[in-house]
């Protein structure tokens, strides 16, 4: 029984078995239509999303099974003080697979540690997201064609944007890929994952607060939201809150084929009059999500 709570739970020839499933599962959907018949996932959202858990569940409908669903930590008995050990243990006698969101980091590790089917972290605090990073890699492979020699730039709130920290750890994997941090001071790169990451490894980074001075040497842009639920003093986020606003005019030195990234919500990052640039792929993601999910799920209950 396996769950996977870090990006780094699955090896890189498993991320690229579950891109070669994905895109199977787009160019035939007929045949995975009843693969999962008489299963059942349980989301478990205790924190809110639109994209992770739908796409979770349309997934699961795509493959025949069905849900069970909790959207709100509220209406669990987890408002009434029941711990995640004992959540875990109790949705294992009615599911075969569990998504976990969490603000606390590390809980979906808990759930994994404690239930007896898989675990998926779907986002626990600001620590990983790593289905998203799957949504991003089919994103980046679908779009360049590649997932080697590519220059990323991530911009915005590096400190507590939890899809840069899992994506940082699955894009390092792959060969000749350099990172370009784009942040400002108060929001840079935790520590932890510049040195356990990218020195560790001796990866090629390049740290500015400057998105406009880099623009021309990227080949994927990845705006992020800064995160207003990490915030202790809202002073602090309202000051930074707009540090970075793509524009149409801020594109005026990038590639012809930059691919532009978001794993959205989007507050202000990017202006909607870039959603029709034929380098916008923020949307494209979101479909892929769903795509990464059904082939992790099937990995996961042994069908793929
Ligand atoms: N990208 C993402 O995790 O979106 P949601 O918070 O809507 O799930």
């Amino acid at each position: 029984m396996r769950s996977v709570i870090d990006i780094l739970d699955l090896t890189v020839e498993e991320i690229d078995e579950l891109v070669k499933c994905a895109l199977d599962i787009i160019s035939n959907p007929s045949n995975y239509s009843e693969k999962l018949k008489g299963k059942k996932l349980a989301t478990l959202f205790f924190e809110p999303s639109t994209r992770t858990r739908l796409s979770f569940e349309a997934a699961m409908y795509e493959l025949g099974g069905n849900v069970l669903s909790v959207s709100d930590q509220k209406a669990s008995s987890a408002s009434k003080g029941e711990s995640v050990a004992d959540t875990a243990k109790v949705i294992s006698c009615y599911a075969d697979i569990i998504a976990m969101r969490h603000p606390k980091e590390g809980a979906p590790y808990v759930a994994s540690k404690n239930a007896s089917i898989p675990v998926i972290n779907a986002g626990d605090g600001g620590h990983n997201h790593p289905t998203q990073t799957l949504a991003d890699i089919l994103t980046i492979y679908r779009e360049k064609g590649r997932l080697t020699d590519l220059t990323i730039g991530l911009c915005g709130d590096l400190k507590f944007g939890r899809t840069v920290h899992s994506l940082i750890n699955a894009m390092a994997r792959y060969s000749n890929i350099k990172f370009v941090l784009i942040s400002p001071k108060e929001l840079v790169l935790p520590s932890y994952v510049v040195s356990d990451v990218l020195d560790k490894n001796n990866i090629e980074y390049k740290v500015t607060t400057d998105l406009e001075s880099v623009m021309g040497e990227l080949d994927v842009l990845y705006m992020t939201r800064v995160q207003q639920e990490r915030f202790f003093n809202e002073e602090d986020y309202l000051r930074l809150k707009d540090s970075y606003i793509l524009t149409p005019e801020k594109l005026l030195d990038a590639k012809i084929d930059l691919t532009i990234m978001h794993p959205l919500p989007r507050v202000n990052e990017i202006s909607v009059a870039i959603d029709d640039d034929p380098r916008a792929a923020y949307f494209k993601q979101v479909l892929n999500g769903k795509y990464m999910r059904m082939a992790l799920i099937l990995k996961l209950l042994g069908e793929m």
